[in-house]
């Protein structure tokens, strides 16, 4: 969490930029929406449902009886495939461009909303083949391409799960997913570009399934796209080309209840076991839909948006594969890193396909303030009318930049707040409605319901700061964590009886808009991604050198937080490891390998002890002192309290890597 002077600081912000006139006449989102809701939720939510299409019906909003476990829309059927696809181009839209791909080394491919429908049909037919049928698991371990957004919609139009992998996740990562979900089909790809080269893929999946590690799984479907030399089992993998030429492209969607499951994704709890997200067909579709459209001002004939998230993420999946297409939107995906070949390609692509709605992280908008606005102003950025940001709290200075040299002086921003767990967007400015503040997310959109409670779970009240509650269930909260209910209830339910604990901090400013404040738990976030130092703990010391270990996530001017970790090394090990330098080099390879590179230490410091209270607990923040080169704080309770000096002084003698 940020310090009390830094929030003091946020806090007098005066600044304000309301919406121009004439965007708020235009604008999707009107001020009568905050009342509509309020007047009613439910049937407010219900309409909002009502904008998709359901094969069957729904007669009843919410069932909050077997609470925490919500049923929203339950009697209704529909399919998010044909929500997505099949609709726009049964109503004349079928020639608008549902994707503009741009790959990494420069090739190009468009797809209209008809020609996306008849691949996934056709890839559908092929998963049908294969014997995926309604509620099985696939996962889906692919480079940001449109055959990973193909795939994702036809494992949906079956009424199958899918379980995306982030591409950057180690093999070992990726089995424990596959694992955990019973995957019976994984659909990867020989490689994707990033940074000029071909970055292999499918290795990871051989690996992954190596030893009978993940007997689930029956096949593997492979898309070619760098053409790099693979292994391949005859018995198992299947290219996808082969597969989908020889597929039909008449496929007629079925609908699912809407509770019926949609997909699972994995994120870093406090634990060191990722939790398997599970959200569910109508409820997160309408949220998808409702704030794509209201919070982006969504005008699907004229706008060209474009989401830079991998869809590894939970944003990849609700502002990339589901919301912008349940809405028939246009939008660019872009395969590759943001400085390849050099640092313009972003700006490049916003000025090729006209932009107009841009979305991305605050980690990407601080590494471009440092390079200064050269390399940006060589490009033409007019088109752009909005500008979004998620993934973490954005600065003033940020804030400010992104709208002044990105959005010329005159874009609103909308700072959109939210979590793999709640599915859609829960905090945002409305784009022609909000008189945004620089670095405020604002207010709950309308339909949902927070308060910032103390410790004991009294609302703090305007000028205060305290934890982020979610006071009533909303349309795409998640239904569970896959295969462990205790743990659903326990981790989010628990704290506060009766509503949703986010594991955030916040404070209500004096006219009672939220200024969010980072996770009060044991996650991190690095470049916007979510890291538990249990995890990367327990990767440490599986490696023979490390006694103990403890992770802190310490402020980063461009990543938001870095990975630091502070190590004890066996006495047996220490006489061969060699200088500090190898073993941290080592150990940062090690949960590479363990976890995936974006999870590999920053810094990480060898000490002979680790601060721990009399029972045992380590007390990360007094390593988060010494981690963000502050004075120590209180060492009190610690069972020895000069523990800190010895950690201290070992620090600043230098011993890093
Ligand atoms: O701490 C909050 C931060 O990201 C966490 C959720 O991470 P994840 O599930 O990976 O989803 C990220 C993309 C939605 C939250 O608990 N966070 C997300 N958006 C913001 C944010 N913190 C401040 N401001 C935001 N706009």
């Amino acid at each position: 969490m940020s310090s009390e002077n830094e929030i003091a600081n946020l806090l007098h912000e005066s600044r304000r930029f309301p919406p121009s006139a004439e965007f708020s006449k235009q604008a999707v989102a009107q001020p009568e929406l905050y009342e509509k809701a309020k007047s009613d939720r439910l049937a407010f939510w219900a309409a909002q449902a009502n904008n998709l299409h359901w094969h069957k019906p729904f007669t009843k909003t919410l069932d909050w009886s077997e609470a925490p476990f919500a049923k929203w829309f339950e009697d209704g059927e529909l399919n998010v495939s044909y929500n997505c696809l099949d609709r726009h181009v049964e109503s004349g839209a079928g020639d608008r461009v549902a994707l503009f791909f741009e790959g990494e080394p420069g090739d190009t491919k468009a797809f209209t909303y008809k020609e996306l429908l008849q691949e996934v049909k056709k890839a559908a037919n092929v998963l049908a083949n294969l014997g995926i049928q309604s509620g099985d698991r696939v996962a889906i371990y692919m480079p940001l391409i449109p055959e990973a957004i193909i795939a994702m919609h036809a494992v949906v139009r079956l009424g199958a799960v899918h379980s995306v992998v982030f591409g950057g996740f180690s093999a070992d990562s990726l089995a424990a997913r596959i694992q955990d979900a019973g995957a019976k089909l994984v659909i990867t790809a020989d490689g994707g570009f990033r940074k000029g080269k071909a970055s292999a893929l499918k290795p990871a999946v051989d690996s992954a399934l190596s030893d009978e590690k993940c007997p689930s799984v029956e096949h593997v479907l492979v898309v070619k796209r760098c053409g790099n030399e693979i292994d391949w089992d005859d018995n198992r993998d299947l290219w996808w080309h082969e597969q989908l030429d020889s597929a039909s492209s008449e496929h007629q969607s079925q609908g699912f209840n809407a509770e019926h499951p949609l997909f699972i994704l994995y994120t870093s709890g406090t634990t060191g076991k990722p939790k398997g997200i599970l959200h569910t067909t109508g409820g997160y579709l309408t949220q998808a839909a409702y704030t794509h459209k209201n919070v982006f001002d969504l005008h699907e004939t004229k706008d060209v948006y474009w989401c830079t998230a991998d869809i590894g993420w939970i944003t990849g999946h609700s502002y990339v594969a589901y919301g912008p297409m349940a809405n028939g939107a246009t939008q660019v995906i872009y395969e590759g890193t943001p400085d390849t070949p050099d640092w313009g390609r972003w700006w490049s692509i916003i000025e090729k396909y006209k932009v107009s709605i841009f979305y991305t992280a605050p980690t990407a908008i601080r590494s471009f303030m440092k390079l200064g606005r050269e390399m940006i102003n060589k490009f033409d950025l007019s088109s752009l009318r909005l500008l979004g940001s998620v993934g973490e709290p954005i600065n003033p200075e940020a804030w400010m930049w992104y709208r002044e040299v990105i959005g010329s002086g005159t874009t609103p921003i909308v700072d959109t707040w939210w979590q793999t767990e709640t599915g859609a967007i829960m905090i945002s400015p409305l784009p022609g409605v909000t008189a945004a503040k620089p670095g405020s997310a604002m207010l709950p959109l309308p339909g949902v319901s927070m308060e910032v409670v103390d410790d004991e779970g009294n609302a703090v009240g305007n000028g205060h700061g305290g934890l982020l509650t979610i006071t009533e269930p909303w349309p795409s909260m998640l239904r569970g964590i896959w295969g462990d209910p205790e743990r659903f209830k326990e981790t989010y339910w628990s704290r506060f009886p009766g509503r949703y604990f986010a594991g955030d901090g916040a404070k209500l400013d004096e006219d009672g808009d939220l200024w969010l404040l980072g996770r009060v738990d044991d996650v991190m976030n690095v470049s916007g991604h979510r890291l538990s130092t249990t995890e990367i703990e327990s990767a440490l010391v599986s490696h023979p050198y490390v006694a103990e270990a403890a992770v802190v996530g310490a402020k980063d001017e461009t990543t938001g937080q870095a990975v630091v970790a502070f190590v004890i090394l066996r006495a047996s090990q220490v006489s061969q490891t060699g200088d500090e330098e190898k073993v941290s080099k080592e150990l940062r390879d090690h949960v590479a390998k363990e976890i995936g590179p974006i999870a590999k230490p920053r810094t990480i410091f060898v000490v002979a002890e680790l601060p721990k209270t009399r029972s045992g607990k380590i007390m990360r923040r007094l390593l988060r002192d010494v981690a963000e080169d502050r004075p120590v704080g209180d060492v009190t309770t610690l069972a020895d309290t000069t523990v800190m000096d010895t950690i201290s002084s070992r620090v600043a003698s230098g011993a890093s890597d």
